[in-house]
This record gives structure tokens, sequence and C-alpha cells, in this order.
């Protein structure tokens, strides 16, 4: 049960919760979201890092339940500036609302968060660590494009490295029956040893290659990712792979009828807007159904369903 508990890693969210949440998102979205699930509540909503996505989907699903929002998206006018730490300013908006959602540019950010709060903490995305939601949003609209998530083949290209969204996905991928992995990024963006051994530990199947074009027409869905040009030391590093996998249309052509392209966003170079238009585009599909899922995760959390 996830009621009144924080939600940091993905793997510690049961299968059993992970489907009750993927439920009653699709109630939400097919019936809406009750406007009064959630009155009097008020949701500190703690962005470090820059969003679009997050931010808003989460403070529209809180919204839309009948809560408030507190919070700040940048740290320039609060007392983080003053040196203030993140433990004290938790502590602070913990005293003022019944749950935090924080995002936070420091890989395990979320927990300290956590660890420094009484009430439960939503990690929004931890540096290159975890995106939790992210992954609720993707196993949402992998159910929905292709109905079912069991026996998939779902390949994630690009920066495997420093994306917390292949990390969670990747984890969570080992809880679904038959589900074969393929990761397709150049070496130097490989997906981190602990997040192999995690996967090959808990019964993944998992294919490692470079060659994207010659990956697609096998799989069901097409992963892209952003190379997460914030995270690389070396400018020249980040120039030296920022184009490796960009999809070009003519590589669709072999595809499955039935397959899906997904992705986080925002995106750079990796998927060109003439991709867009493609039956297998599904990535602002994707996009649209967080706020269904992260409604059903506040409602939840907040012991109100
Ligand atoms: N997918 C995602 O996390 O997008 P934002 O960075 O815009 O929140």
């Amino acid at each position: 049960m996830i009621n009144n508990k924080d939600i940091i890693n993905i793997e510690e969210i049961t299968k059993e919760d992970i489907f009750k949440i993927l439920q009653l998102a699709a109630e939400f979205e097919q019936q809406g979201i009750p406007g009064n699930l959630l009155n009097g509540k008020i949701i500190g909503s703690l962005f470090f890092e820059p969003s679009t996505r997050t931010r808003l989907s989460f403070e529209a699903a809180a919204l839309r339940l009948g809560a408030k929002i507190i919070g700040f998206s940048g740290t320039e006018n609060t007392s983080l500036k003053k040196g203030e730490s993140l433990e004290d300013t938790i502590r602070m908006v913990d005293g003022y609302a019944d749950a935090v959602v924080i995002r936070h540019p420091e890989a395990g950010s979320a927990q300290r968060a956590a660890d420094a709060a009484a009430h439960p903490v939503i990690n929004a995305g931890d540096g290159a660590n975890q995106h939790p939601t992210q992954t609720l949003l993707d196993l949402y609209a992998i159910q929905k494009s292709q109905g079912k998530i069991d026996g998939l083949t779902i390949a994630m290209v690009g920066d495997l490295k420093y994306g917390r969204v292949p990390h969670s996905l990747a984890k969570v991928l080992t809880v679904f029956d038959g589900v074969r992995q393929v990761w397709i990024a150049p070496e130097n963006l490989a997906m981190p040893k602990e997040i192999a051994e995690y996967v090959t530990a808990h019964g993944g199947q998992v294919e490692q290659t470079t060659d994207m074009a010659g990956s697609i027409a096998h799989v069901d869905i097409l992963y892209m990712t952003r190379v997460q040009e914030e995270r690389f030391v070396q400018q020249a590093e980040y120039e030296a792979v920022k184009d490796v996998y960009i999809l070009q249309p003519e590589m669709l052509h072999g595809a499955r009828p039935s397959m899906n392209i997904l992705h986080a966003l925002p995106r750079r170079y990796e998927i060109p807007q003439s991709i867009d238009d493609s039956p297998h585009a599904y990535y602002f599909q994707q996009a649209r159904g967080g706020m269904y899922v992260r409604a059903a995760l506040l409602a939840m959390v907040l012991g109100e369903k």
C-alpha cells in the first residue's frame, strides 16, 4: 500500500500497487478527476531544477483533486540563496504541507528530503538517479497503446547513462512477464553497471546493441531519450554524442504496424518534427496521461482512494 508512503524509487512500489495506480488513472481519464478528493490538502511543489511537464501535471492534478499548491520553480527567491540546506528547507515546507513533490539536480536528494520530512515525499526526478512518476506514466502509455505490458519488446535509445527515465523503466520492467529490453546506446552512454546488475538479478532479459536502425523492426516500443547535456562535465563530450541517434522517417518503414515511439520529453535532436505525424508517434499522448497518473498517485498517497 502506498497510502502515506514516500515515492522515491520505482522498485519500492509493488506490482499490485502499480496496477492500482494505472487503473485509477484510467478511471480519472474516462470519468474525470473528482474535484473534492483532496479538499483541504496542501501540496508542496519544490522544483530545484527546470521542468515543464512534471511540475505542471502534478500541479494540475492536485488542483483538479481540490488541493492547494505552495512551492517554487527555481530557487532564486528562496532562502537557499542565503545558504539554507535542503533538509532545513524541507522541514519548513513539511510543516506547512500534507505532501511534498521534489525535483532536484542531485541523485539521492529525494531520499534526503524524505528522511527530513514527516509527510510523504514524492520524487519528481533526482539528478541522474530516478524519475519514478515518469515511469508510472510510461507504463500507462505502454498499456494504453499496446493493450498490455507482459511479453513486449521495449527498446531504450540514447543516453542510458545519465537518463533517470531509462534507469527507472529498466528496473520496473523486470516485474512484468516476458518483457525483453533492448538497450541501444554508444559505449560511453551505456546503462550503468548497477542498473544492469539489478535487471539481471531480477530476471530481466536484455540485449545491448549500438544499432538503432537494425533494431526497429523487432520492437513494440521504441523509447527515445534526450542526451542529458546538463549532466556532462565536459561540453566536448556532450557534442561528441548528441547526434548519435536521430530517428528518421525512413527508419520506420520496416516497423511493426503497432510499434509506438515514446519519449519523456523535452526532445532535442533525437526525434525530428517530421516524425510527429507518423502513426507510430505516441509521445504527446504519453505526456497527456501524466496528469491522470499523478492525480491517481496523489489520491492514493494521501489516502483518499
Ligand atoms: N518528462 C519530464 O520530466 O519533463 P519535464 O522535465 O518537463 O518535467
